[in-house]
């Protein structure tokens, strides 16, 4: 028998390593685990940054039995994200979506397939979102608010110094139970500390080692119990929203839609078939817990980033808040409307996010038929990883790709310009959903934040590191403020 399976798997590996002609370049590959060998995991951008030296813009990489091909610079990636959309357009297979049973079929909207129940969501999202405030007055309002309450508690440090860490993720994460469930919560409610402790226990899960062992190596799905114990944050997270979604069964008016919860009630209770349609009630737990995974920490962390820089670089923070003052002064909130007027800030910003470089390896696509890239064949089914983290940094196309430096965003007249290698949220049909939300998050809560408070480093602190810890999202090192009250 172990013969036997022995010569399966090499059988298994061989027809997988099969020959292409004109297939990107890649390292050698050891049977069974491939290329692993090449990739530090704890930072694979700068592992891809030198195969890249090596191989080129594309190159190849066997994750086990997982064929991967890397895009790397702007140009390639732009060509597969931008120029073969649909080719590159479907999300690799994670058997351990399937295995958890819920919502198996259509798993939420980040993680599923390229197909028409993945495209009714996101139109569906999309559209729900805008309509309940992405671009709208009312989600802007509830931004603005938020911003409030998060000045005010960062007020009670009284300039001591203080990790901001914990403050901005209520701020950030309030945001998202604003859209989804209709309501803010305090920052010291009980219920609200446990839906961020278990949601950054989920986080931990997702991004744990196991998970993405159980991925490539599916087998290992069949230790009994297994799954259980590597997903039970995730259950808990997800059991523990269901009470919110109760109570919104319980009091649903159809005349009247609250949030996104509400919407996709209305949408279920349309009795399209809900297996076909991706509208039933598993997949309402896991396009929400979607948007809290993917619309929280991205954001939340870009803004730790942004303040970090801001005590890193003071000459710059003092410019911002000059800007602050001539547009919108000491008393009025800032809005939206105010980003035309400040080329410099909204330049900071995004220097903010390519200088951050939160989702350096972007999320995984996988090819939807057989393409061609860069003169390379591309078999259907390959796994692609779009470095985005070369693109924020390709030489090819910033004056200083490692520097923090806002004129990246500006014209010799100060007027804002965008590279068209700013692509922080990637592109292509898969392009982050929730940019115009994050967007506006960014502004209001850094203008706000540099309108009330000057960000200090504490005099007893060591410099911050300036290079990220890689944990699917780059976060800044930890580090302690003090926010001076102007
Ligand atoms: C996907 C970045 C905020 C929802 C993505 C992707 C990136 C990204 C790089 C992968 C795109 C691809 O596969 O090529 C960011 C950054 C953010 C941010 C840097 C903040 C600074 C948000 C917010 C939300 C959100 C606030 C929700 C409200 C999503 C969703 C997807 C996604 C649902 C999956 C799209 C799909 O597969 O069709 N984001 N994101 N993101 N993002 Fe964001």
């Amino acid at each position: 028998a172990v013969f036997l399976t022995v010569f399966t798997l090499v059988l298994d590996f061989m027809k997988r390593r099969r020959k292409w002609s004109r297939y990107p370049p890649g390292p050698t590959s050891l049977p069974f685990i491939g290329t692993m060998l090449s990739v530090d995991f704890q930072n694979p951008h700068l592992s891809f940054n030198k195969l890249q030296k090596k191989f080129g813009n594309v190159f190849n990489l066997q994750n086990c039995w997982t064929n991967m091909v890397v895009l790397n610079g702007y140009k390639a990636v732009k060509e597969a994200l931008v120029h073969r959309s649909e080719d590159f357009a479907d999300r690799p297979y994670m058997p351990v979506y399937e295995q958890l049973g819920y919502g198996s079929k259509f798993p939420g909207i980040v993680m599923a397939r390229y197909g028409h129940v993945w495209k009714e969501l996101r139109r569906f999202t999309l559209s729900t979102l805008r309509n309940f405030g992405m671009g709208k007055k009312s989600l802007e309002e509830r931004v603005k608010e938020e911003a409030g309450f998060l000045c005010s508690e960062i007020s009670s440090e009284e300039g001591r110094p203080f990790d901001l860490r914990f403050l901005v993720n209520n701020a950030v994460c309030n945001v998202i139970c604003t859209t989804i469930y209709g309501k803010r919560f305090d920052y010291g409610d009980e219920t609200f500390k446990k839906l961020l402790h278990l949601f950054e226990e989920f986080l931990k899960e997702e991004t744990g080692f196991l998970t993405q062992l159980l991925n490539v190596v599916p087998t290992l799905l069949h230790i009994p119990g297994l799954l259980q114990k590597v997903f039970r944050g995730q259950k808990e997270f997800m059991d523990f929203t269901d009470m919110f979604v109760h109570k919104h069964m319980e009091t649903w008016n159809p005349a009247y839609t609250r949030d996104f919860t509400d919407e996709f009630l209305k949408e279920m209770k349309k009795g399209k078939a809900a297996e076909e349609s991706g509208f039933n009630y598993n997949n309402l737990r896991l396009v929400t817990t979607d948007l809290f995974g993917a619309g929280t920490e991205t954001t939340s962390t870009t803004l730790r980033w942004a303040v970090l820089y801001m005590i890193l670089h003071p000459e710059i923070q003092s410019k911002v808040q000059a800007e602050i003052d001539k547009v919108i002064g000491r008393e009025r909130s800032p809005t939206m409307e105010d980003q035309v007027s400040m080329p410099y800030t909204n330049a900071v910003i995004h220097e903010v996010q390519r200088c951050g470089d939160v989702v350096p390896i972007g999320v995984p696509h996988r090819t939807y038929r057989d393409t061609e890239l860069q003169g390379f064949f591309i078999p259907k089914g390959t796994t692609i990883i779009t470095n985005l983290s070369s693109v924020l940094k390709d030489e090819t196309v910033w004056e200083k790709p490692n520097e923090f430096y806002p004129e990246h965003f500006l014209d010799t007249n100060g007027k804002f310009v965008k590279p068209e290698a700013f692509l922080p949220f990637s592109a292509g049909r898969r392009v982050c959903l929730g940019e115009q939300l994050a967007r506006m998050e960014l502004f209001i809560f850094f203008t706000t934040l540099l309108q009330k408070f000057t960000f200090v480093l504490p005099e007893d602190q060591p410099r911050p590191r300036e290079d990220g810890h890689f944990a699917f999202i780059s976060s800044p090192h930890p580090y302690l403020v003090r926010a001076i009250p102007r």
